[in-house]
């Protein structure tokens, strides 16, 4: 599909981040407001709807080495078959459109993964992320869902236009999620656990100081705006082999600033490589306490 058309079938799900009111598709290149405020559709089919971009170490390196272990390893296989399975079983009785949101999606591949094993076939994936970077890539990549370039605290897509949003790994903004999705929309978290990546923290950290980590108060947090229906844990370890060990050093934050030679010797040594982490899945029926 050409990308203007893409942004005209889901004109209605979007609204400019500056004044609110809604965009619409001018002239098959931008999304225009009433008040003139302007986004252009890029080349590769993304928009940009941040007038600067911050500066972050989630640069095209970083992104690059998420795709490869994302796609190209099976690390996070177990992971993405379920979130796929609980999008199966949500949308089970309906055969209506739905969209579907990555918040802080990064270069958009859980959300290729996700949509690619799910078998509903009505829903749209929406990316969304702070990186022009990630969005770009995510872009260039991957063409059925569609990319934006914003900020989940204030984010240009229309009040109660999303039936789900996943956010995985990435912060939250749970006040402007329940804004934007259905009445009955779900959300479903991942989160890591103690055991997550623990070789890699092993290697940084040392074993002592290791599985300090809990994710309690993010669980709670989270059940003071959704009702919490279901938490699922995944765990698996996986081999990976030296070029992966080093991808995923690349892609991780752990590792930022961290010693080298620890990373270095992690890289030549380890290769089990352990995923923990909980799936909390929320329905949009409780008014935020906060
Ligand atoms: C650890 S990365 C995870 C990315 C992706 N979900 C994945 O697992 O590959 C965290 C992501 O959150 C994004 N992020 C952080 N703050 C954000 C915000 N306010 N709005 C949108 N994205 C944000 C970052 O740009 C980064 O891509
Ligand atoms: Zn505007």
């Amino acid at each position: 599909m050409e990308n203007h058309a893409k942004y005209k079938n889901f004109g209605n799900a979007l609204r400019c981040p500056l004044c609110e009111e809604s965009l619409q598709v001018v002239q098959s290149k931008s999304l225009i407001c009433p008040n003139r405020h302007t986004f252009d559709i890029s080349h590769h089919g993304y928009v940009n709807t941040l007038s600067h971009s911050p500066k972050s170490r989630y640069n095209k390196a970083f992104f690059e080495a998420r795709k490869k272990i994302i796609m190209e390893s099976e690390l996070f296989k177990r992971l993405h078959e379920k979130i796929s399975a609980i999008i199966d079983t949500y949308s089970a009785d309906s055969d209506k459109p739905a969209f579907i949101l990555d918040a802080g999606c990064g270069e958009g591949s859980h959300l290729e993964k996700i949509l690619d094993n799910s078998r509903n076939e009505t829903v749209t994936g929406i990316g969304l992320d702070l990186s022009k970077d990630g969005i770009a890539q995510a872009a260039k990549n991957y063409k059925h869902s569609i990319w934006l370039v914003g900020d989940l605290a204030k984010s240009p897509l229309a009040d109660h236009s999303m039936n789900l949003i996943l956010n995985i790994f990435s912060p939250s903004n749970y006040k402007e999620f329940k804004r934007i999705l259905a009445p009955d929309g779900l959300i479903i978290k991942v989160v890591p656990r103690a055991d997550h990546l623990k070789e890699l923290r092993d290697a940084i950290h040392g074993i002592e100081e290791n599985n300090l980590y809990k994710n309690d108060e993010t669980i709670s947090l989270f059940k003071k705006h959704f009702t919490l229906t279901d938490i699922i844990t995944v765990t698996d370890a996986r081999e990976l082999d030296k070029s992966e060990r080093t991808h995923l050093v690349q892609m991780s934050p752990l590792a930022w600033d961290s010693n080298e030679k620890a990373l270095d010797a992690f890289i030549t040594r380890s290769s089990q490589i352990t995923i923990d982490a909980d799936i909390l899945i929320g329905l949009n029926q409780k008014e935020t306490r906060l």
